[in-house]
């Protein structure tokens, strides 16, 4: 097993369990231990303490203890990844689930469908083709997806084997949100009998949105049952609401509904505290708060905050047919690996700079042609208060919010509800360093924001 396979792997072995990848040291201490390096060694390199390194190590062992279910450590991690790949290969389909779902280096989504019930999704989840219904009319359809094997994985685990009932998928406008969940649904749709995937921007009012799900989960039934919930607790139904977004009000913190939405906090509670075998999928730019609220009392909920889509980004940048590609990564990193973004950008060097990223990364000023428009749109959906604070950081590489600048006019609870307000907005990113928890904004709206 090469060094970037283990890497891999253990990066979505942890993403599956955690939600998060793994970050740059804990990266430095496996490349460490794999070339047999000792804890000083890596604290030389990575310009940390010995200790620092340790207790990352050792923090680092245990998840990794917890996920495989053996003990791992420094001596043996080499040889107990390279087992479990060998009897992955060699005994798919075991008793293993996750690991047989990994695929190590693939770049496009190589799942094949669910076709396999789910453990603990029984006992209708093993769907007949009489049984399948599906209204899929207002789910757009995309060709390609690259890189989101580990957020497909973890997002399996959570609906087929966790039982999760509302998965909210936040981030940025055009991240990926509704290709992913396109895919997603691709690979798991054998194992409901019921699928519909509804957006917001059609239907707003509650009230039109739960009779039109009683008109599609009550087809094959000759009484209608007074509500959604009832349907989610007799059959195993997958609803995905897309752009919930349009459901908060603009200019507010994150997750505030619109006078006439209300009603949708208590829906949400509803599906996440009573029993059922159903699953709702969210797609937002903004989580909802009763979602945090519901996570923090260990309800069946979980979200995933959409990041990056990484070096594969690059496969965008080849479509288009740019040139230089040795400026490529520093563009997808410009562009925070926003696939929308990045799309648009590219049409324009394409048009302006002759294809070459050099040149158009050289321009002496950011340009952002008709990514513009779209940036403004969303910085003017902030509050007022996330505009000061969003500012404030856009003007500094990264900041600890316990040194909340003494010019800034907000109260200091006012500052912290801003703050957390657009990290539910996914705009914000924790940069830590040693000693201390630092935030920082996204590097393309820290410079449209210098600029503006
Ligand atoms: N993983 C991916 N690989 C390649 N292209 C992608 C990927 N994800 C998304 N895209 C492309 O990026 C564009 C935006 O994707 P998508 O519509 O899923 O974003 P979104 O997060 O749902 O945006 P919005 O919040 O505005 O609805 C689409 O053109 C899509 O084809
Ligand atoms: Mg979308």
């Amino acid at each position: 097993m090469e060094i970037q396979e283990a890497l891999n792997w253990t990066d979505d072995l942890i993403f599956a369990k955690t939600g998060k990848h793994l970050d740059s040291l804990q990266r430095s201490i496996l490349e460490g231990v794999w070339e047999r390096q000792e804890y000083k060694d890596m604290a030389e390199n990575y310009h940390c303490t010995v200790d620092h390194v340790r207790k990352t190590a050792s923090e680092l062992w245990k998840l990794l203890s917890d996920v495989l279910g053996e003990d791992v450590k420094k001596a043996n991690l080499k040889s107990t990844l390279e087992r479990i790949e060998f009897s992955n290969i060699s005994n798919f389909g075991a008793d293993m689930q996750i690991l047989s779902n990994i695929n190590i280096c693939s770049e496009i989504c190589p799942y094949p469908k669910a076709k396999k019930a789910a453990k603990n999704r029984s006992p209708t989840s093993t769907t007949n083709e009489s049984e399948k219904h599906q209204d899929l009319t207002e789910a757009p359809e995309y060709d390609r997806i690259y890189n989101r094997t580990a957020e497909i994985t973890t997002l399996k685990q959570w609906i087929l084997q966790e039982n999760i009932r509302i998965i909210t998928i936040f981030g940025l406008p055009g991240i990926g949100k509704t290709a992913l969940a396109r895919e997603l649904v691709e690979q798991i749709q054998d194992n409901f009998e019921y699928i519909i995937w509804r957006n917001c921007t059609n239907t707003l009012a509650l009230k039109s949105l739960q009779t039109n799900l009683i008109q599609f989960l009550s087809q094959n039934t000759e009484t209608k049952l007074p509500s959604p919930i009832d349907y989610l607790r007799s059959h195993s139904c997958l609803i995905i609401l897309d752009d919930f977004q349009e459901l908060f009000i603009s200019e507010e913190l994150a997750g505030n509904y619109l006078p006439d939405c209300r009603n949708y906090g208590k829906f949400l509670k509803e599906i996440a505290c009573s029993p059922h075998n159903s699953c709702l999928l969210l797609l937002s730019w903004e989580k909802p708060t009763e979602i945090a609220t519901l996570e923090g009392e260990n309800r069946p909920c979980r979200s995933l905050q959409l990041g990056s889509l990484g070096e594969a980004a690059a496969e965008i940048l080849t479509n288009k047919g740019l040139t230089d590609e040795n400026k490529w990564g520093e563009l997808i990193q410009l562009y925070g690996g926003n696939p929308s973004w990045l799309n648009i950008i590219a049409s324009t060097i394409e048009d302006l700079f002759n294809g070459s990223v050099d040149r158009y990364l050289s321009y002496p000023s950011l340009f952002l042609g008709d990514l513009e428009p779209k940036l403004e749109e969303y910085y003017q959906r902030l509050s007022a208060s996330e505009k000061l604070v969003i500012l404030w950081l856009a003007n500094q590489d990264a900041a600890d919010i316990f040194h909340k600048p003494a010019d800034l006019a907000l109260s200091d609870t006012d500052f912290l509800k801003a703050v957390q307000s657009l990290r539910k907005r996914g705009l914000i990113e924790k940069a830590s360093d040693n000693r201390s928890l630092l935030f920082a904004v996204p590097v393309l709206v820290k410079n449209y924001l210098k600029n503006r």
